[in-house]
């Protein structure tokens, strides 16, 4: 293999650039040259093809930097649809004429389910990238758990996950964590900490979301900041028991502060954030709401009366109020664990296509007793009986639902991801960084503007 290309699919994640460099440095070893197609696949419906020559000579360009949050080569949120045949020629003979011999696709779910219609053309393999850490299988035989049911209408399917056989072990977990994942945790779990000063000294009662779409790995993991109640979308909300809980824990400490995911469900398994129903271009369903929608729950069940019982706070509105952490958990520096085993799957990944292992993802693997390693998995597997790929729902057994938080197994599970995550080097970073004097006199310096003199374009023969 002499040239082969890298994008990066789907919404962004710190580690991304991590994974790319990963990948450069593998193939400069390789000697391999690798281009990197300027924002995903929107890159492949454009015939000027923009890319960018990572490794020329095969030293990686400066501006690849694996402690910079985003990707330098943009990311969107476009995919290839697989019934449009004579765009997928013209995307292959595009390739070809860049002298490309084998793919790299960073992304989560959406992404790989895309891939199929390009395998079938191309060498390609997967790098998985997701904050929302659903990538992945609970056990190897996961995918082949899903049925369908036709919706009544006669539209389309509703996918159901059956109850499982499989007996869970932490060390069969195919994809165990995914990069991008601890970072948005220690984001989101210093968002709780903040949260909770001021809740304590104003006696409310705070409601933060975070993100994951339909699992509750974030939310799960937000445990690291102590929030009393957590809530994630894998398990029915119980509103009589939330709302015994919030009662006990507020009238102890004068304060509470819930974690919700942005996916939770209510007692009918509808999703408490899809007031607004919209979808994004790859089809996944755009939330919006979840804790505006409990934090109205709460305040029609525990009423103004409660709050001003012992002076308080005069009404439930004003004590009870939301925060979402929004998209600073997929931004900024990535943390070691994400930056160290991003750069092993990138580099997983080059060797996956230099082994001929086409249709392959790059996977992170647990062992107990041997710590994690990097491994190829045949994207086939990922895959039910129709061909879909599933987001990996977070494992029921890691949460206990009386006490609202994580049980044994989810602590189990979050121990060696988190408890060496932050390096001294992340650390030190903030300290020499976020305060330069420089930082006030010098205008932000964009990644964007330095790549862009670097694009370049496939020589024209067909129409633009
Ligand atoms: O999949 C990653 C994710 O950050 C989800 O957690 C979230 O629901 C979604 O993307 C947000 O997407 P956007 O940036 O397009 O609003």
């Amino acid at each position: 293999m002499k040239r082969i290309a890298i994008l990066t699919a789907g919404g962004d994640t710190p580690a991304l650039n991590a994974t790319i460099h990963g990948a450069v440095v593998r193939a400069n070893k390789l000697r391999i040259e690798i281009y990197g197609l300027i924002k995903g696949f929107n890159c492949l419906f454009n015939p000027r093809v923009p890319h960018v020559h990572l490794n020329p000579l095969f030293q990686e360009i400066p501006e690849l930097d694996p402690t910079k949050g985003g990707t330098l080569i943009g990311s969107s949120r476009d995919y290839i649809d697989p019934d449009q045949g004579p765009e997928l020629d013209l995307i292959s003979s595009r390739l070809k004429k860049l002298g490309i011999e084998g793919l790299i696709a960073v992304g989560g779910d959406g992404t790989l389910n895309g891939l199929q219609p390009l395998v079938e053309r191309l060498p390609t393999v997967l790098a998985p990238k997701t904050i929302d850490n659903d990538l992945g299988l609970n056990h190897s035989s996961e995918a082949d758990e899903w049925t369908r049911i036709p919706d009544p209408d006669g539209t389309g399917y509703r996918y159901v996950h059956t109850p499982s056989s499989a007996a869970f072990d932490l060390d069969q977990i195919v994809n165990y964590a995914t990069p991008g994942y601890a970072t948005a945790v220690l984001v989101a779990a210093q968002g709780v900490e903040r949260i909770r000063t001021t809740a304590e000294s104003h006696r409310r009662i705070a409601i933060i979301e975070v993100m994951g779409r339909h699992s509750g790995y974030i939310a799960l993991g937000t445990a690291y900041g102590q929030p009393d109640i957590i809530l994630v979308p894998e398990h029915m909300l119980d509103t009589d028991l939330l709302v015994e809980r919030v009662r006990y824990l507020y009238d102890l400490q004068k304060n509470v502060v819930i974690v919700c995911g942005e996916g939770i469900v209510d007692e009918r398994g509808e999703e408490l954030g899809a007031e607004s129903k919209s979808t994004d271009p790859s089809g996944n369903l755009v939330l919006s709401g979840a804790a505006e929608a409990l934090r109205s729950k709460m305040i029609q069940r525990l009423g103004d009366r409660y709050f001003q019982l012992y002076r308080r706070s005069s009404t439930a509105k004003e004590a009870i109020f939301t925060r979402k952490v929004g998209h600073t958990q997929r931004g900024g520096r990535p943390i070691l664990f994400d930056r160290f085993y991003a750069a092993m799957l990138g580099s997983q990944a080059v060797d996956l296509l230099v082994e001929g292992r086409n249709n392959a993802v790059a996977v992170l693997q647990y062992h107990s007793e041997k710590g994690f390693r990097v491994e190829g998995y045949d994207a086939n597997r990922f895959r039910d009986r129709w061909g879909l790929i599933h987001a990996r729902r977070m494992h029921p057994t890691f949460y206990d639902p009386r006490l609202m938080k994580p049980s044994r197994v989810g602590v189990d599970y979050l121990l060696p991801i988190f408890t060496a995550a932050i390096g001294h080097d992340d650390a030190e970073h903030m300290r020499q960084t976020i305060f330069d004097p420089g930082n006030l006199a010098e205008p932000y310096h964009s990644i964007n503007t330095d790549v862009h003199k670097r694009i370049r374009y496939l020589p024209q023969d067909e129409p633009s």
